[in-house]
């Protein structure tokens, strides 16, 4: 079996595939819930598969590295067997954490020293020091250490990071060329397009890692306060020249409307922590618009929560009961709003590949996105 197979190609560059890994198989394109700290916040392994559905989750090699860290990991067996998830899961490499949450960091071309986020500890992580934790972690998919610079950055900046971010790609494929699979199941390493919103930098960029031969591709640097249509701009640039039998995946994108554009540019792969995070703050992602749970206008609403949902929160409780659980801050609010995000996103990109497969995608996306925008 091929890692990746096309199904169907719409009008223009949307695709339906499948990822196959020896976790199992993905049908792209997918959403992939963050699970971050081999937890996707406020959700059991057993509701992500069940009730939201979820085919791959992601997990964090700079979180992991520093807790539970990699000793307890290595005598778990990986982080399959470590959190029971038996499904794929991909890793992000630590580079992006370390630009966001590491509390100081100096970078160098060996790589970067940052303290802890947890303890104010001392580090060092670096191209090989990401992939030896993401053969630890044993991921199905894993990522190249780069670097996501911050937006805006001029020209000059932009460019040498974006340098560094390749010069890393070429360690990161010789580490793990010399250093195979700890646990016996496959692991494929995903390089990642860099270069903010400069169109040359990102044809460079996108020409680079194409080269590298890789079993699939990603684009970063993205959703980091560009304005939206730079975003999309950017994304469909780098999609023409990646090469096409290759999944793509859009790194840290987006709201809904943010997904079916990129399916639309001809993006595989998504993860977001919008839906599991914005859920916590009592906001809702449904077919028809986005509810605040916390909104006076719930309180004597009776009806389902989302009569259009897919999953048993959506059906077995009312709109007032939920924004009850939100005022009173019960933990239950997050967990019945996480768990319906989670759900409606991945029915989204199912209905999108329905759509792909059905050969009127365009047409649909047109029609469905002022409608997911709404205010409700
Ligand atoms: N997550 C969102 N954007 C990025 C990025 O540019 N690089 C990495 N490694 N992770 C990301």
């Amino acid at each position: 079996m091929k890692f990746f197979e096309i199904e169907k190609t719409s009008e223009s560059k949307a695709r339906a595939g499948v990822i196959t890994t020896d976790h199992g198989q993905i049908q792209t394109p997918i959403f992939m819930p963050v699970g971050t700290v081999a937890s996707v916040k406020t959700v059991h392994q057993r509701e992500l598969k069940e009730d939201i559905k979820a085919q791959i989750i992601l997990g964090n090699t700079y979180h992991l590295m520093l807790r539970p860290t990699m000793d307890i990991m290595e005598q778990a067996g990986g982080l399959h067997k470590f959190m029971n998830w038996d499904r794929p899961i991909l890793t992000d490499s630590g580079g992006y954490q370390v630009f966001s949450l590491a509390k100081s960091r100096k970078i160098t071309e060996e790589g970067v020293k940052f303290k802890s986020h947890i303890d104010g500890s001392l580090r060092f992580m670096s191209p090989e020091v990401s992939m030896q934790i993401q053969r630890q972690i044993g991921a199905d998919i894993f990522m190249a250490f780069d670097e996501c610079i911050a937006y805006p950055s001029d020209y000059n900046a932009v460019k040498t990071s974006m340098e560094l971010t390749h010069r890393w790609l070429k360690r990161c494929i010789d580490w793990t060329e010399e250093n195979k699979e700890l646990y016996d199941h496959k692991q494929r390493l995903f390089p990642i397009v860099q270069g903010s919103c400069f169109s040359d930098l990102r044809k460079i960029s996108a020409e680079v890692i194409s080269e590298a031969g890789a079993e699939g591709n990603a684009i970063g640097g993205l959703s980091v306060g560009e304005p939206e249509e730079e975003m999309y701009r950017i994304t469909n640039e780098v999609t023409d020249i990646l090469p096409k039998d290759k999944p793509r995946y859009l790194m840290g994108v987006g709201t809904p409307w943010n997904i079916i554009e990129s399916i639309g540019f001809g993006v595989d792969m998504m993860d977001c922590v919008m839906p599991t995070r914005n859920a916590r703050n009592a906001m809702l992602f449904t077919w028809q618009g986005v509810m605040n749970m916390k909104n006076e206008k719930w309180k004597t609403d009776f009806s389902p929560l989302d009569e259009f949902g897919t999953s048993f929160v959506d059906q077995e409780y009312t709109k007032a009961y939920v924004r009850h659980l939100f005022v009173a801050k019960e933990y239950l609010a997050k967990q019945i709003a996480s768990i319906h995000n989670l759900a409606f996103y991945l029915d989204l990109v199912k209905v999108a590949r329905e759509h792909i497969i059905a050969g009127d995608f365009y047409q649909w996306k047109e029609q469905i996105i002022p409608q997911l925008k709404k205010r409700l």
